[in-house]
């Protein structure tokens, strides 16, 4: 029997080139015109899954098109993709890994097993879920305490990238649900402010710090815990510090040394990406902000989306759906970027930590084989909540250029019991959908300027400026409430996006190799910078290696060129 050959990218199924034919087709068209063309529309684009809802009517796509994501999708054998996910098949290629961040909302069923090379990792996964949660609980509950027996009234997470997003993300779209917990703050930045602030009213003996780093080895976080623990020793003493630090992390070696206690010390696995760790001890975080109970409603939320994900048919398929609609919009209408724009200032983090999900997923330019990509992949992704966001950004989006693809996240209930301001928010998020999606035409608004009562050549000269276009493609999200488990469904749908479209592109998701040049460049120029004087003089006598345009900012750097900011004129 011969077995149909697994193809690299899109490019290589028929259907690609169907899909290029009818973006041709379409272009001439507006979102106007497949309403007016298809009563259907709404329904046959609004699709449920795991409690959510994706009304994709507002893409700028027709019912050939989705029909043709269902080929697509069958052509890049997508199910059996999905299931070497699953399957815990070495995925991430360059770096020889699966990829298992699933397995860590599974619930651990008798007989459920997933092999990492032949070994179960489910009860690791399992004991290391109950001891993290066990702890998240004495936290909350003041069983564990500091060092003068005290309990902890505030929780100081030290982590950055996929240590720090998804936690901070995540606590703060489940404020409402944090009622009890200890106040919690998220240090990342490794110029310390960010240490400084959550410092600056804290009480030592009532401080926990949680370092996060999957390598135990990131400059940003090491700078951080070990200004922490300075901070920690200089007030009560070395003795307190095992009472005071948690962590998480791969290196239980790191852990050690750094002086955390093994009843704090909590392990992931190098199958887990950073950016796809919350789900894990990581996100020990939101444990504490929410208790046991409503981390595992967050992970089931997770669960039901991959259940979703795995089994529904691909016109039913939510991540499969969102996926295709942003490779048709980037690669087939051109759309450099995508802006997410919840209706909920609980999700302000959300944008930021999609960001990293998707850019450092899939912002890659050479296949799994090593080959060029045969076109552009992730879109810049960006956002704010859409209330603000409607008052800086938004003029562009209506009418500036270039045109962004829109991810509007929408939950009908209020997240701060204010259900008649949230109605506000609702109005507005439905009026800029439909904004972008239909635009307002020369008749319509010449009718409007004659009947405000504007003479002719006013008309004539205001009426460019105040035509919108419309034809901007959104994809309005839709659920109930924000609780922990909507959340967990929300995030999983995106990771899964992100999943589908690395195979519609052919790449590996699940490496970032671009990130290390900068790290390794900062380790030689960390010295100069901390003595840029000899590193000039140095290189005056050929004898040390500043390039050019370092020597500029050096020259700068060590006060030889300061900038006259005026005051002395
Ligand atoms: O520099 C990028 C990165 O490696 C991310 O992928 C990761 O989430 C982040 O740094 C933090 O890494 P760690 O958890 O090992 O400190």
């Amino acid at each position: 029997m011969s077995m149909k050959a697994t193809p690299a990218s899109a490019d290589q199924c028929p259907a690609w080139a169907s899909l290029a034919e009818a973006a041709e087709s379409l272009r001439t068209g507006t979102i106007q015109s497949l309403f007016d063309t298809d009563p259907q529309r709404v329904a046959r684009f609004s699709v449920d899954g795991a409690g959510l809802r994706c009304d994709f009517s507002r893409q700028h796509a027709d019912a050939n098109v989705l029909h043709l994501f269902a080929s697509l999708a069958d052509q890049l054998q997508l199910r059996e993709r999905i299931s070497q996910m699953f399957d815990g098949e070495l995925i991430n290629t360059t770096e020889r890994r699966a990829v298992l961040h699933t397995a860590l909302r599974r619930i651990g069923a008798p007989g459920e097993v997933v092999r990492v090379q032949g070994v179960d990792v489910m009860p690791d996964v399992l004991r290391e879920r109950a001891r993290m949660l066990k702890f998240a609980e004495s936290v909350r509950s003041g069983s564990v305490r500091g060092s003068t027996g005290q309990p902890f009234e505030r929780v100081i997470n030290i982590g950055i990238g996929g240590s720090d997003l998804g936690p901070a993300m995540a606590v703060e779209a489940l404020h409402a649900h944090a009622a009890g917990a200890p106040r919690l703050a998220f240090v990342a930045n490794v110029d310390g402010s960010q240490l400084v602030d959550a410092l600056s009213s804290a009480d030592p003996a009532r401080t926990l710090f949680i370092v996060c780093s999957k390598t135990f080895s990131t400059q940003e976080t090491r700078a951080n815990a070990l200004a922490a623990r300075a901070w920690l020793q200089e007030r009560l003493g070395a003795a307190a510090v095992p009472a005071h630090f948690a962590a998480v992390s791969v290196n239980a070696a790191a852990m050690d040394e750094f002086g955390v206690h093994p009843d704090y010390r909590f392990a992931i696995w190098d199958w887990v990406g950073g950016r796809y760790s919350i789900w894990s001890s990581i996100g020990v975080a939101l444990a504490i902000a929410l208790g046991a109970d409503g981390f595992e409603a967050f992970l089931a939320g997770g669960r039901a989306m991959d259940e979703h994900f795995r089994h529904a048919p691909w016109e039913q398929n939510l991540p499969v759906l969102a996926a295709m609609f942003g490779v048709w919009n980037r690669n087939c209408l051109g759309l450099p970027s995508l802006a997410v724009l919840p209706y909920d200032q609980r999700l302000s983090r959300f944008p930021a930590y999609l960001q990293q999900l998707d850019m450092e997923s899939n912002g890659k330019s050479v296949k799994r084989d090593g080959q060029p990509v045969f076109g552009p992949t992730a879109p810049v992704v960006w956002g704010e909540p859409g209330s603000m966001a409607q008052h800086s950004f938004f003029q562009l989006l209506h009418q500036g250029s270039p045109v962004a693809a829109l991810d509007f996240i929408l939950p009908r209930e209020s997240s701060c019991g204010r259900p008649e301001q949230h109605q506000l928010a609702i109005a507005n998020c439905l009026a800029q959908a439909e904004a972008f999606a239909f635009g307002r035409g020369v008749q319509r608004i010449s009718a409007e300027l004659r009947a405000s009562g504007l003479d002719a050549q006013h008309v004539a000269e205001l009426l460019p400026h105040k035509v919108h276009e419309g034809n901007r493609p959104s994809t309005l999200i839709l659920f109930r409430r924000l609780d922990p488990r909507t959340l967990g469904s929300l995030i999983a749908l995106y990771e899964h996006k992100v999943f589908v479209q690395s195979v519609v592109w052919g790449i590996n998701a699940f490496d970032q190799w671009g990130v290390e040049l900068g790290k390794k460049l900062c380790e030689g120029i960390l010295p100069l910078v901390r003595d840029p004087a000899s590193a000039l003089a140095a290189s005056a006598t050929g004898t040390g290696p500043l390039t050019p345009s370092l020597a500029g900012v050096l020259k700068w750097l060590s006060g030889a060129g300061d900038v006259d900011d005026g005051s002395s004129a």
